[in-house]
């Protein structure tokens, strides 16, 4: 029996995950120990566990590297992946949002150029040209907020949680985009051939939640 490859992103939701997955019984102790080892495969359980950068799992998903995967639906939304998409979890909930400082409001609002600074540059420009709106959209690759703050850009389009960085840094929301939050996502063939295997975990999971 093959193993069935869990594709988790590095951090808090990859945590959250195996504090779920431990609830129906799938655990992997090795991956509690302090190392600097990529892949951790339990081979009597039948499945197998790597971390990865969360922008990177659903690709490890889409090509069967990983049968299943957890990721964030904004990393979903702006990757385009081809994965099947087979629940929503709990944790990770944010925002996607546009914010900026508040003396910028009023030129945003009026729909003139700006530039938008973002890791999330698919999704902020099917944004805003579903608003008809004229932007540039610069590319970051993470404090997206710094864009707005050094003047780099007008506004910024990034995921917000607790608020406490744009609080900190003085900047409001000025539109909000989508909700998010964690998603199981699963490859499409492996969603055929192990469909079995792959069924029950996501029912046991589910059924948690
Ligand atoms: C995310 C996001 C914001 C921050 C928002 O960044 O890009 O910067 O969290 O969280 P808050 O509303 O709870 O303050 P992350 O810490 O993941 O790192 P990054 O900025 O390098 O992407």
């Amino acid at each position: 029996m093959r193993n069935i490859t869990f594709a988790l992103p590095k951090g808090r939701l990859a945590e959250q995950t195996m504090e779920l997955l431990a609830k129906i019984g799938i655990t992997c102790d090795e991956m509690n120990e302090n190392s600097r080892k990529l892949l951790f495969r339990d081979n009597e359980q039948g499945y197998s566990f790597f971390l990865a950068k969360p922008s990177d799992v659903p690709t490890y998903v889409e090509y069967g590297a990983a049968d299943i995967g957890v990721v964030g639906k904004d990393i979903l939304l702006e990757g385009q992946r081809a994965v099947s998409e087979v629940a929503a979890l709990p944790f990770g909930r944010c925002r996607m949002i546009v914010a900026g400082y508040p003396e910028v409001c009023e030129r945003y609002e009026s729909g003139g150029h700006i530039r938008v600074a973002t890791t999330f540059p698919n999704i902020a420009l099917n944004y805003f040209q579903a608003k008809k709106c004229n932007v540039e959209i610069i590319k970051l690759n993470g404090s997206t907020e710094l864009g707005a703050i050094v003047g780099l850009a007008d506004v910024v389009v990034d995921i917000t949680e607790t608020g406490s960085t744009l609080k900190e840094n003085g900047l409001v929301i000025f539109d909000e985009i989508c909700e998010v939050s964690a998603r199981i996502i699963v490859n499409n063939a492996a969603m055929k051939l192990e469909n079995e295997r792959i069924s029950t975990i996501v029912k046991k999971l589910t059924s948690l939640l």
